[in-house]
Protein backbone atom coordinates (compact mmCIF):
# COMPACT_ATOMS: atom_id res chain seq x y z
CA UNK A 1 0.00 0.00 0.00
CA UNK A 2 1.22 3.09 -0.88
CA UNK A 3 2.46 5.42 2.59
CA UNK A 4 1.62 8.87 2.56
CA UNK A 5 1.62 11.43 4.88
CA UNK A 6 -0.60 10.74 6.94
CA UNK A 7 0.97 7.26 6.98
CA UNK A 8 3.84 9.07 8.64
CA UNK A 9 1.67 10.73 10.88
CA UNK A 10 -0.67 7.81 11.94
CA UNK A 11 2.63 5.77 13.20
CA UNK A 12 3.52 8.40 15.68
CA UNK A 13 0.29 8.03 17.10
CA UNK A 14 0.60 4.47 16.82
CA UNK A 15 3.64 3.82 18.43
CA UNK A 16 4.97 2.77 15.44
CA UNK A 17 8.55 3.11 13.62
CA UNK A 18 9.48 4.03 10.29
CA UNK A 19 12.04 3.03 7.96
CA UNK A 20 13.57 5.08 4.89
CA UNK A 21 16.47 4.85 3.14
CA UNK A 22 17.64 7.10 0.25
CA UNK A 23 18.01 6.22 -3.89
CA UNK A 24 19.25 8.12 -6.60
CA UNK A 25 18.74 5.85 -9.67
CA UNK A 26 15.88 3.91 -11.04
CA UNK A 27 17.47 0.82 -10.69
CA UNK A 28 18.48 0.76 -6.67
CA UNK A 29 14.94 2.31 -5.83
CA UNK A 30 13.10 -0.30 -7.32
CA UNK A 31 14.77 -2.82 -5.51
CA UNK A 32 14.27 -0.60 -1.88
CA UNK A 33 11.16 0.46 -2.89
CA UNK A 34 9.59 -3.43 -3.16
CA UNK A 35 11.69 -4.16 0.54
CA UNK A 36 8.82 -2.37 1.91
CA UNK A 37 10.18 0.42 3.50
CA UNK A 38 7.84 3.74 4.33
CA UNK A 39 9.81 6.54 2.63
CA UNK A 40 12.62 7.14 -0.03
CA UNK A 41 14.54 10.55 0.38
CA UNK A 42 16.37 11.64 -2.92
CA UNK A 43 18.40 13.27 -0.81
CA UNK A 44 21.20 16.15 -1.46
CA UNK A 45 23.75 13.05 -0.13
CA UNK A 46 23.36 12.08 -3.76
CA UNK A 47 26.52 14.74 -4.29
CA UNK A 48 28.87 13.17 -2.14
CA UNK A 49 27.97 9.40 -2.97
CA UNK A 50 26.71 9.48 -6.23
CA UNK A 51 28.39 12.36 -8.03
CA UNK A 52 31.63 12.25 -6.45
CA UNK A 53 31.80 15.63 -4.56
CA UNK A 54 33.83 16.84 -1.28
CA UNK A 55 30.24 17.67 -0.04
CA UNK A 56 26.34 18.56 -0.91
CA UNK A 57 27.08 22.20 -1.70
CA UNK A 58 27.43 21.77 -5.03
CA UNK A 59 24.37 20.08 -6.20
CA UNK A 60 22.15 21.95 -7.88
CA UNK A 61 18.09 21.80 -8.78
CA UNK A 62 18.64 19.92 -11.92
CA UNK A 63 20.70 17.25 -10.27
CA UNK A 64 17.82 16.71 -7.86
CA UNK A 65 15.15 16.62 -10.69
CA UNK A 66 16.67 14.92 -13.13
CA UNK A 67 17.53 11.78 -9.90
CA UNK A 68 14.10 12.39 -8.37
CA UNK A 69 12.40 12.12 -11.70
CA UNK A 70 14.33 8.62 -12.38
CA UNK A 71 13.30 7.30 -8.40
CA UNK A 72 9.82 8.00 -8.97
CA UNK A 73 9.79 5.69 -12.09
CA UNK A 74 10.11 3.24 -9.64
CA UNK A 75 8.92 3.93 -6.21
CA UNK A 76 5.33 2.27 -6.29
CA UNK A 77 4.60 2.35 -2.13
CA UNK A 78 7.12 4.62 -0.69
CA UNK A 79 6.25 8.10 0.58
CA UNK A 80 8.77 9.73 -2.06
CA UNK A 81 10.53 12.80 -0.68
CA UNK A 82 13.08 15.04 -2.67
CA UNK A 83 15.87 17.43 -0.82
CA UNK A 84 15.73 20.88 -1.59
CA UNK A 85 19.48 21.66 -2.44
CA UNK A 86 21.86 24.39 -1.26
CA UNK A 87 20.34 27.94 -2.18
CA UNK A 88 17.17 26.76 -3.75
CA UNK A 89 15.40 27.83 -0.82
CA UNK A 90 17.54 30.10 1.25
CA UNK A 91 17.55 32.78 -1.04
CA UNK A 92 13.77 34.02 -0.42
CA UNK A 93 10.25 32.68 0.24
CA UNK A 94 9.57 33.06 -3.28
CA UNK A 95 12.30 30.86 -4.41
CA UNK A 96 11.70 28.30 -2.27
CA UNK A 97 7.89 28.05 -2.92
CA UNK A 98 8.87 28.13 -6.64
CA UNK A 99 11.55 25.52 -6.53
CA UNK A 100 9.76 23.11 -4.53
CA UNK A 101 6.86 23.08 -7.08
CA UNK A 102 9.45 22.29 -9.82
CA UNK A 103 10.55 19.19 -7.52
CA UNK A 104 7.01 18.08 -7.11
CA UNK A 105 5.97 19.19 -11.24
CA UNK A 106 9.07 17.75 -12.79
CA UNK A 107 10.90 15.49 -10.59
CA UNK A 108 7.21 13.81 -9.66
CA UNK A 109 7.97 13.31 -5.68
CA UNK A 110 5.56 13.54 -3.01
CA UNK A 111 6.86 15.95 -0.53
CA UNK A 112 10.55 18.07 -0.17
CA UNK A 113 12.95 18.17 2.41
CA UNK A 114 14.90 21.30 3.83
CA UNK A 115 17.37 21.88 6.26
CA UNK A 116 16.95 24.29 9.04
CA UNK A 117 15.07 25.68 12.29
CA UNK A 118 14.15 29.44 12.82
CA UNK A 119 15.27 30.81 9.63
CA UNK A 120 13.37 28.91 6.92
CA UNK A 121 10.02 29.06 8.86
CA UNK A 122 9.00 31.30 6.39
CA UNK A 123 9.99 29.53 3.23
CA UNK A 124 8.37 26.40 4.84
CA UNK A 125 5.15 28.35 5.66
CA UNK A 126 4.74 29.58 2.24
CA UNK A 127 5.77 25.60 0.31
CA UNK A 128 2.83 24.17 2.95
CA UNK A 129 0.69 26.68 1.92
CA UNK A 130 1.03 25.94 -2.19
CA UNK A 131 0.05 22.48 -0.70
CA UNK A 132 3.59 20.73 -0.64
CA UNK A 133 3.84 18.17 1.97
CA UNK A 134 7.43 19.63 3.69
CA UNK A 135 10.18 17.25 5.79
CA UNK A 136 12.20 19.62 8.11
CA UNK A 137 15.71 18.72 9.22
CA UNK A 138 17.41 19.70 12.09
CA UNK A 139 20.87 19.14 13.99
CA UNK A 140 23.98 18.44 11.87
CA UNK A 141 22.42 19.76 8.64
CA UNK A 142 25.42 19.07 5.81
CA UNK A 143 24.52 22.52 4.38
CA UNK A 144 25.67 24.53 6.90
CA UNK A 145 29.02 22.61 7.33
CA UNK A 146 31.04 25.91 6.50
CA UNK A 147 29.43 27.22 9.64
CA UNK A 148 29.58 24.48 11.67
CA UNK A 149 32.77 23.70 10.68
CA UNK A 150 32.80 20.11 9.90
CA UNK A 151 30.21 17.44 10.35
CA UNK A 152 29.76 17.67 14.02
CA UNK A 153 27.41 16.17 16.73
CA UNK A 154 24.70 19.39 17.28
CA UNK A 155 23.10 19.50 20.70
CA UNK A 156 25.95 19.63 23.28
CA UNK A 157 25.05 21.90 25.31
CA UNK A 158 22.00 23.69 27.10
CA UNK A 159 21.64 26.39 24.58
CA UNK A 160 22.01 24.24 21.89
CA UNK A 161 19.64 21.91 22.93
CA UNK A 162 17.14 24.66 24.03
CA UNK A 163 17.59 25.90 20.47
CA UNK A 164 16.90 22.42 18.90
CA UNK A 165 13.47 21.82 20.85
CA UNK A 166 12.67 25.24 20.09
CA UNK A 167 13.12 24.46 16.28
CA UNK A 168 11.57 21.70 16.34
CA UNK A 169 8.38 23.14 17.63
CA UNK A 170 8.49 25.97 15.39
CA UNK A 171 8.49 23.28 12.51
CA UNK A 172 5.80 21.23 13.51
CA UNK A 173 3.62 25.03 13.81
CA UNK A 174 5.06 25.89 10.33
CA UNK A 175 3.11 22.52 9.21
CA UNK A 176 5.97 20.03 8.36
CA UNK A 177 4.68 16.91 8.68
CA UNK A 178 8.13 15.11 10.39
CA UNK A 179 11.24 16.06 11.16
CA UNK A 180 14.67 14.67 10.22
CA UNK A 181 17.35 14.86 13.56
CA UNK A 182 20.82 14.41 12.31
CA UNK A 183 23.47 13.46 14.81
CA UNK A 184 21.85 14.23 18.01
CA UNK A 185 22.96 12.70 21.19
CA UNK A 186 19.98 10.24 21.97
CA UNK A 187 19.25 11.81 25.08
CA UNK A 188 18.36 15.38 23.17
CA UNK A 189 16.34 13.23 20.46
CA UNK A 190 13.89 11.93 23.02
CA UNK A 191 13.39 15.61 24.53
CA UNK A 192 12.51 17.01 20.90
CA UNK A 193 10.64 13.86 19.99
CA UNK A 194 8.72 14.06 23.00
CA UNK A 195 8.34 17.87 22.87
CA UNK A 196 6.18 17.40 19.28
CA UNK A 197 3.37 15.18 18.00
CA UNK A 198 4.78 14.87 14.24
CA UNK A 199 7.21 11.69 13.77
CA UNK A 200 10.83 12.31 14.14
CA UNK A 201 13.00 10.56 11.55
CA UNK A 202 16.74 10.02 12.91
CA UNK A 203 19.93 9.31 11.56
CA UNK A 204 23.23 9.02 13.99
CA UNK A 205 20.39 10.14 16.55
CA UNK A 206 19.89 7.35 18.44
CA UNK A 207 16.89 4.76 19.11
CA UNK A 208 14.29 7.68 20.66
CA UNK A 209 12.52 8.65 17.13
CA UNK A 210 9.78 7.55 15.29
CA UNK A 211 12.00 6.54 12.46
CA UNK A 212 15.19 5.86 10.73
CA UNK A 213 16.39 7.10 7.78
CA UNK A 214 20.05 5.54 6.38
CA UNK A 215 21.98 6.23 3.21
CA UNK A 216 22.04 2.94 0.89
CA UNK A 217 25.11 2.97 -0.34
CA UNK A 218 26.11 3.27 3.23
CA UNK A 219 24.26 0.49 4.78
CA UNK A 220 24.75 -1.90 2.12
CA UNK A 221 28.53 -1.62 2.56
CA UNK A 222 29.36 0.24 -0.87
CA UNK A 223 30.35 3.42 -0.25
CA UNK A 224 33.34 3.33 1.97
CA UNK A 225 35.46 6.66 1.67
CA UNK A 226 34.32 6.74 5.59
CA UNK A 227 32.51 5.59 8.07
CA UNK A 228 30.47 7.21 10.38
CA UNK A 229 29.85 5.88 14.33
CA UNK A 230 26.04 5.56 13.31
CA UNK A 231 26.34 3.51 10.10
CA UNK A 232 25.60 -0.20 10.33
CA UNK A 233 26.96 -2.50 7.58
CA UNK A 234 23.92 -4.83 6.56
CA UNK A 235 26.17 -5.79 3.33
CA UNK A 236 29.72 -5.40 2.01
CA UNK A 237 28.28 -4.56 -1.38
CA UNK A 238 31.56 -3.27 -2.11
CA UNK A 239 33.41 -6.90 -1.68
CA UNK A 240 30.76 -8.86 -3.71
CA UNK A 241 30.98 -6.59 -6.47
CA UNK A 242 34.84 -6.49 -6.90
CA UNK A 243 34.76 -10.36 -6.42
CA UNK A 244 31.98 -10.50 -9.62
CA UNK A 245 33.75 -8.37 -11.89
CA UNK A 246 36.98 -9.82 -11.42
CA UNK A 247 35.00 -13.27 -11.99
CA UNK A 248 33.79 -11.48 -15.25
CA UNK A 249 37.27 -10.68 -15.89
CA UNK A 250 38.81 -13.60 -15.79
CA UNK A 251 35.98 -15.27 -17.99
CA UNK A 252 36.75 -13.48 -20.57
CA UNK A 253 40.14 -13.68 -20.27
CA UNK A 254 39.92 -17.55 -20.42
CA UNK A 255 37.08 -17.57 -23.38
CA UNK A 256 34.45 -18.78 -20.28
CA UNK A 257 32.37 -16.12 -20.94
CA UNK A 258 30.07 -15.87 -23.25
CA UNK A 259 29.35 -19.08 -23.60
CA UNK A 260 26.49 -20.64 -26.44
CA UNK A 261 23.75 -19.76 -24.22
CA UNK A 262 24.93 -16.33 -24.11
CA UNK A 263 25.39 -15.90 -27.68
CA UNK A 264 22.73 -15.56 -30.60
CA UNK A 265 22.65 -18.30 -33.28
CA UNK A 266 21.06 -18.35 -36.68
CA UNK A 267 20.14 -21.70 -35.67
CA UNK A 268 17.40 -20.31 -33.93
CA UNK A 269 15.66 -19.25 -36.90
CA UNK A 270 16.61 -22.04 -38.84
CA UNK A 271 18.82 -19.62 -41.08
CA UNK A 272 21.72 -21.88 -42.97
CA UNK A 273 24.41 -19.13 -43.30
CA UNK A 274 26.89 -22.20 -45.60
CA UNK A 275 23.02 -21.90 -48.19
CA UNK A 276 23.10 -17.39 -48.28
CA UNK A 277 25.07 -15.09 -49.36
CA UNK A 278 28.00 -15.58 -46.81
CA UNK A 279 28.44 -18.96 -47.08
CA UNK A 280 31.43 -20.68 -47.96
CA UNK A 281 29.12 -22.40 -50.59
CA UNK A 282 28.27 -19.35 -52.33
CA UNK A 283 30.19 -18.74 -55.97
CA UNK A 284 28.77 -15.36 -56.80
O1 LIG B 1 20.83 13.93 1.92
C1 LIG B 1 20.55 12.98 2.65
O2 LIG B 1 20.79 11.81 2.33
C2 LIG B 1 19.93 13.28 3.93
C3 LIG B 1 19.79 12.14 4.90
C4 LIG B 1 21.10 11.78 5.43
C5 LIG B 1 18.81 12.44 5.95
O3 LIG B 1 19.57 14.38 4.18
Amino acid sequence: MKNTVLTFKEAKKRNEKLTLLTAYDYTTAKIIDSSGVNGILVGDSLGTVALGYENTLSVTMDDMIHHSRAVSRAVKNSLLITDMPFMSYQTSTYDAIKNAGRLVKEGFCNAVKLEGGSDVIDSIKGIVKAQIPVMGHLGLTPQSINKFGGYKVQGKNDSEIKSLIEDAKRLEDAGVFSIVLECIPLEVTKLIDEAISIPTIGIGSGMNTTGQILVYSDMLGMFKDFKAKFVKYYANLDASMNLAIQNYIKDVNEENFPLIEHSYSLSEINYDISEGFYGSNNNN
